[in-house]
């Protein structure tokens, strides 16, 4: 099929590519210049694990290329994603403008039928307000459908999240779209449900927002598991065994961030107060990541006692493992925290170093994480990076003036640390 991708970020790129990968003829469409020329000269203005590879070999199979022209992708396609971002505005509604921009625009290019696909993370009733302004806007008069198809990939997974989805939502108005919708997702091999459009945008919000929960539930059950001596770690994989649990989104930590979690919940809350419902569940879940925080800190702060002239290693920067992506990080948060108290940091991320320099500044950046702990007081563990548990271990506690170690992602074995020599400090156990 011929697809179209208005918007080249985390999920326009990734959703494209894949897309390609499959057999589909895809032109991903970016306003960014700049961005369009990197992606046209074969590089990647984003890291995400096998994304490379794959946009090289689709296109150099001529599946895959990049326009700046909005007019181009939808003249060459039938099916046209919009894959625009969704900024959080000061009040936590969202900014609707590209959304807007980029109906206007598709509805300025069409001469023939097609098929307006929303993939952005959108409040319920958007696909309503996308209908109205293509037919405001479209010249002459032109049919078309609106669907919205939400997008579940995590960072860092992106590549495989999209080739193995859980599921696929189709939101429709009309059967119209169904059936060339399904032949989209047909190679995916993965469950479809077709909704209405206003389920299908629910679906989205309702979905990260239990995610939060879960990770929220598990932070304040680790607070209980401190108060009285029990271990989290255990409390989770024993509630993990229940199958209508599950044991993923329980591992407690300094909490969520991220592009999604942080904004899409806040999102949700006020998508929910202008349609007259108070979801104050969710803004507990929000008050309680904000604690996990503040309790780390701290947990830090009572250590250390001052942290002025002191100096803290922190491992980990980027919001999760496997990905550069430090916006809404918790850890870039927590060293901001800690360079307040006063305290000198040496700091260390496997792919986020260069996106976290622009943000903070008045550190010192070291590339080998064995050697983060030269000279400090403690040492932090900030992001679940797979690699940090090949920390050595011994290296790190000698190098340190005192063997202090808060983990806030339970990376390591508290046992085994402390027999090791560490004073270990971890979160919910
Ligand atoms: C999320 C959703 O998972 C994805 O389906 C959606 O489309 C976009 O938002 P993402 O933001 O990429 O994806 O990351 P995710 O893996 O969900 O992690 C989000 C945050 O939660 C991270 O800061 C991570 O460290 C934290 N987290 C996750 C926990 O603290 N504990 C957990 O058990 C899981």
């Amino acid at each position: 099929m011929k697809l179209t991708i208005i918007g080249t970020g985390y999920v326009g790129l990734v959703t494209g590519t894949c897309f390609a990968e499959v057999g589909h003829h895809v032109v991903c469409v970016d306003n960014d210049a700049a961005k369009v020329k990197i992606l046209q000269a074969g590089g990647l203005p984003i890291y995400e694990p096998g994304l490379e590879d794959l946009v090289r070999k689709n296109v150099a199979a001529d599946r895959l290329s990049f326009t700046n022209s909005t007019a181009e992708g939808v003249e060459k396609s039938d099916v046209i994603f919009i894959a625009v971002p969704t900024p959080p505005q000061p009040d936590g509604s969202v900014d609707m403008s590209f959304i807007e921009r980029v109906a206007r625009e598709i509805a300025g290019a069409m001469t023939s039928y097609k098929i307006v696909v929303d993939k952005s993370t959108v409040p319920v009733k958007t696909g309503d307000q996308v209908a109205e302004t293509i037919k405001r806007y479209c010249k002459t008069k032109v049919e078309f459908d609106v669907v919205s198809n939400p997008e579940f990939l995590r960072e860092g997974f992106a590549v495989d999240d999209l080739m193995k989805p859980d599921r696929i939502v189709i939101g429709v108005r009309s059967q119209r779209p169904v059936a060339a919708m399904r032949q989209v997702y047909e190679p995916f091999n993965a469950p479809i449900i077709v909704t209405d459009i206003n389920s299908a945008e629910l679906i989205k919000h309702a979905s990260n927002s239990f995610l939060a929960l879960k990770i929220s539930y598990i932070n304040a059950i680790a607070v209980l598991c401190e108060a009285a001596g029990a271990n989290v770690s255990e409390v989770a994989a024993g509630m993990g065994m229940d199958e209508r649990i599950g044991r993923r989104f329980l591992n407690a930590g300094i909490g969520f961030g991220g592009s999604c979690f942080p904004k899409d919940l806040s999102a949700f809350i006020k998508i929910a107060e202008q349609i007259g419902y108070d979801f104050r569940l969710l803004k507990e879940v929000q008050r309680i990541n904000a604690e996990q925080m503040d309790r780390f800190v701290k947990k830090i702060t009572e250590t250390l006692w001052v942290l002025k002239g002191k100096t803290i290693g922190v491992l980990g920067l980027a919001f999760k493992q496997n990905t550069d992506d430090v916006r809404s990080s918790p850890a870039i948060e927590l060293c901001q925290r800690l360079l307040k108290e006063g305290a000198t940091l040496r700091v260390h991320d496997p792919k986020a170093m260069d996106k976290a320099k622009a943000i903070l500044p008045g550190v010192t950046y070291v590339d080998d994480m064995n050697a983060v702990a030269d000279g400090c007081d403690a040492l932090v563990v900030a992001t679940e990076w797979d690699e940090f548990k090949k920390l050595d271990t011994d290296r790190a506690r000698k190098a340190l003036t005192h063997p202090i170690m808060f983990d806030g992602r339970n990376l390591f074995d508290a046992a085994e640390m402390e027999a090791a020599g560490w004073i270990y400090k971890s979160i919910g156990r």
